[in-house]
C-alpha cells in the first residue's frame, strides 16, 4: 500500500484540451512509485479519453461525484458501474460544494459511500467544519456527527479514504494552521480507530494546500495525503507537491 495519496480535484474546470496537455505534462514528470500515489479526479466528461491516455499504474484515475441507485430514470446523473467501466478506480464523496451548492444530504452522502464500496470503487469521503463551527468549538461534534452519518452501515473500511477539509480553506487561500490539521486529523483517526479498531485507512487533508505548504502539512502524523484543488490544475504545482510527499518517504 501506498504511503502517501495526492489526489487532484480539478471541479469544473478545463475542457477536453486543456484537460489532455494537464494530463501529458503529469506523465512526462512522474515516474511509477510505490510510495505515492498520484490521482487526478477531471469532470465526468473527460473520464474515457483520459483512461485511454494515461497509464493507469502511474496516475490513477477517480471522478467528483456519483449516484447512489445503480440505474434507471435518474436524468442527469451517472453510476458506479459506469464509472468503473471508463477504468475509474475512485469517487470523491460529499465534497462541501456538493453538500452546500447542491443540497447533498448526510443521508445521500450515506447512500452513496455504501454503494460506492459495494461496486468496488475506493471512495474519498470529504468532511469538514464551516468557519462559524470552529469558533465556537463545535468541530469535533461536527465531524463526528458527519462521520457517524456517511459510515452509517459501513463495515468495511479497505476501500475508504477520509479527507479532512475545512469549509473555510477551500479555495480560500487560508490553510488551517499544522497545530488544527494535527488536532483534527488525531481526532479523525481515534475515531475510526474505535469505530472499525483500524488505523490504516488514509486520511487527506484539503484546502488551499499548494507548493510551498505541501511539505509541512505532509509530515504531521496522521496526514496520509491531500486533495488538492486550485493547484491541481497547474502541472507544475502538482508535481512538486506530489515531490514533497515523495521527499517524505
Ligand atoms: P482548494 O480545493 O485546494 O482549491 O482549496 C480543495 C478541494 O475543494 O478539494
Amino acid at each position: 500500500m501506498s504511503k502517501y495519496l495526492i489526489a487532484g480535484n480539478w471541479k469544473m474546470n478545463t475542457n477536453l484540451d486543456e484537460a489532455k496537455k494537464i494530463t501529458d505534462s503529469l506523465h512526462s514528470f512522474i515516474g511509477f512509485d510505490s510510495e505515492v500515489e498520484m490521482l487526478i479526479c477531471p469532470p465526468f466528461t473527460h473520464l474515457v479519453f483520459l483512461s485511454e491516455i494515461i497509464d493507469l499504474s502511474r496516475i490513477s484515475l477517480g471522478a467528483q461525484n456519483v449516484h447512489y441507485e445503480e440505474k434507471g430514470a435518474f436524468t442527469g446523473e451517472i453510476s458506479n458501474e459506469m464509472l468503473l467501466s471508463v477504468g475509474c478506480e475512485y469517487v470523491i464523496i460529499g465534497h462541501s460544494e456538493r453538500r452546500t451548492l447542491f443540497g447533498e444530504t448526510d443521508e445521500m452522502v450515506n447512500k452513496k459511500v455504501m454503494n460506492s464500496l459495494k461496486t468496488g470503487l475506493r471512495v474519498i469521503l470529504c468532511i469538514g467544519e464551516t468557519l462559524e463551527e470552529r469558533e465556537s468549538d463545535n468541530t469535533n461534534s461536527v465531524l463526528e456527527t458527519q462521520l457517524n452519518k456517511a459510515l452509517l452501515g459501513v463495515d468495511t473500511t479497505i476501500n475508504l479514504k477520509i479527507a479532512y477539509e475545512p469549509v473555510w480553506a477551500i479555495g480560500t487561500g487560508r490553510t488551517a494552521s499544522v497545530e488544527q490539521i494535527s488536532e483534527t486529523h488525531g481526532f479523525i483517526s481515534n475515531y475510526l480507530n474505535n469505530r472499525f479498531g483500524t488505523n490504516t485507512i488514509k486520511k487527506l487533508y484539503g484546502g488551499s494546500m499548494n507548493s510551498e505548504n505541501a511539505k509541512e502539512i505532509l509530515s504531521i502524523p496522521n496526514v496520509n495525503g491531500d486533495l488538492i484543488g486550485g493547484a491541481s490544475l497547474k502541472p507544475e504545482n502538482f508535481i512538486s507537491i506530489y515531490n514533497s510527499a515523495l521527499e517524505l518517504c
